[in-house]
């Protein structure tokens, strides 16, 4: 069998049918099970009966796929197999509102993604370091000597800070940047309410997101306009509205907010993906000392602020790997089949759910030794476990359509740890951390309290 996806040229595909995961009870199907524990669900069936399960949601029927061949194969997938937008767009367009994300036709998608990746280039990201840097230290500037802090709160507001900065713009930041970190949660939380209830509802979830849509759309479009970074001509609003699209027109004033409400919304993964970096290097302390003995080398200025010397920063880096492949904040991906598809021989039904889960692959025996154990070694020339087989750390998705912004939230990362591994001397109140499942991401659960202490420098 090939890692490609075997797609119909008939309406109905052969292949066999795919193995039902035992215990789905009439109308819940498997919803029970799932929600409590999706990513321990997905690796004890797939551990039991294979690379290929189907099993049920309410009102949902879900083909599982899970391993690298099987995850090559879902992601190669095209739009006209294997759909996000069914999925993805009854769930973000109300969060963002209309024009944006999943909410236009497939090359006005690309339009817009292309936008985004003019401040996610090599150029740009070497511009945004000395500013990632400058946020982290003026946040922890005011700080005491010692003290305690929560992980996954200062890790929001980071991040918030940080791609509010850099994409909207620094007024923007300075004004909305505070507050940020919570009203990106808020529309988070009505996401996930949206997936597990099957639809859009008006729960308070709903009216909160409502509320914090409404606050972010009238800041963007009051504030970033006139919005212009240092040394730059024109603010990133300006250019979003300058642009001239696929069918000949710019984007309205209205669809320009939404389109960076957008990226604001995508970019909520990478507090979870911080937070999780700092749990495992605290939880094994020995790291800490070879991760500094880095930086003392890399960084040679100050501010330590150059591409190169981030990039220098290799072992770190294998750390970032370990925190997406144990704890990947998008645990699962998911697609509609648009029409009957033949999947690794398996056969998938239109109207499927189509799911590879990063989550439980990056927990296969065979693919990664000693799976469950943080082990940033495993990334090192001799063993480079993440590339023996393609599709094997699908933290950032793969395939067709790769994250947009990886590089960016790893540099995030990067920055944040940098900053904090140099001022502080650090430690967890209690090492016991557990993932929080009622929130999206699966963040460490609250509180997870950090002791700190300033270094010397
Ligand atoms: C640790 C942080 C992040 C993680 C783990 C992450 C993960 C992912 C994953 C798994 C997908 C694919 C979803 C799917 O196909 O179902 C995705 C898509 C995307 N991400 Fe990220 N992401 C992160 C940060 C960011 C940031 C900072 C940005 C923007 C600055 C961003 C922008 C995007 C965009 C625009 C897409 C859609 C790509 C497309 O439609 O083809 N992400 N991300």
């Amino acid at each position: 069998m090939t890692a490609q996806a075997h797609t119909a040229s008939s309406p109905s595909p052969e292949g066999q049918r795919l193995p039902v995961v035992k215990g789905g009870l009439p109308m819940m199907g498997h919803a029970i099970p799932f929600a409590r524990d999706p990513v321990g669900f997905l690796l004890r069936a797939h551990g039991r009966q294979g690379e290929a399960v189907a099993f049920s949601l309410p009102g949902r029927r879900v083909a599982s796929f899970c391993g690298p061949q099987a995850n090559a194969a879902v992601l190669s997938l095209d739009d006209s197999e294997a759909d996000r937008r069914p999925v993805y767009e009854p769930l973000v367009t109300p969060l963002v509102g209309p024009g944006a994300i999943f909410d236009v036709p497939a090359e006005v998608k690309t339009w817009h993604d292309s936008l985004l990746l003019s401040l996610l280039r090599r150029d740009a990201l070497a511009r945004h370091a000395p500013d990632m840097f400058d946020q982290v230290e003026r946040y922890i500037a005011p700080w005491p000597t010692s003290g305690t802090f929560e992980l996954m709160t200062v890790m929001r507001d980071l991040a918030a800070r940080i791609t509010a900065h850099c994409l909207i713009g620094p007024r923007f930041n300075r004004t909305v940047g505070p507050a940020l970190a919570t009203l990106l949660d808020q529309l988070q939380a009505a996401f996930f309410m949206s997936f597990v209830v099957g639809s859009r509802s008006l729960l308070p979830h709903h009216r909160r997101a409502d509320r914090a849509r409404k606050t972010l759309t009238r800041a963007i479009k009051e504030i970033a306009p006139h919005d212009r970074p240092e040394d730059s001509e024109r603010s990133h609003f300006e250019e979003l509205m300058s642009a001239v699209g696929p069918d000949g027109r710019s984007l309205d004033e209205d669809t320009a907010a939404a389109v960076m409400l957008g990226w604001l919304f995508a970019s909520a993964s990478t507090p979870a993906h911080a937070a999780w970096t700092g749990v495992l290097l605290l939880q094994h302390p020995q790291w800490l000392p070879v991760l500094r003995a880095e930086q003392e080398a890399a960084f040679t200025d100050h501010p330590p602020a150059s591409l190169s010397a981030l990039h220098g920063l290799e072992r770190l880096g294998h750390c970032l790997l370990e925190a997406e492949r144990l704890h990947p904040a998008v645990w699962l991906l998911a697609r509609t089949a648009v029409r009957d598809l033949c999947i690794r021989g398996y056969r998938v039904p239109r109207g499927h759910l189509v799911c590879v889960s990063p989550g439980a692959s990056h927990r296969l025996p065979g693919v990664f030794r000693d799976p469950g154990t943080f082990d940033p070694d495993r990334y090192l020339p001799d063993r480079r476990e993440h590339r023996a087989t393609p599709c094997a750390l699908i933290g950032f998705s793969g395939g067709r359509h790769p994250c947009l912004g990886m590089s960016f939230a790893l540099q995030t990362t990067k920055v944040i740890w940098s900053v904090l591994l140099r001022a502080f001397d650090l430690e967890l109140a209690d090492p016991d951390v557990r993932e929080a499942r009622t929130d999206l991401k699966h963040p460490p659960r609250r509180p997870c309290t950090v002791r700190y202490r300033r270094r010397n420098r």
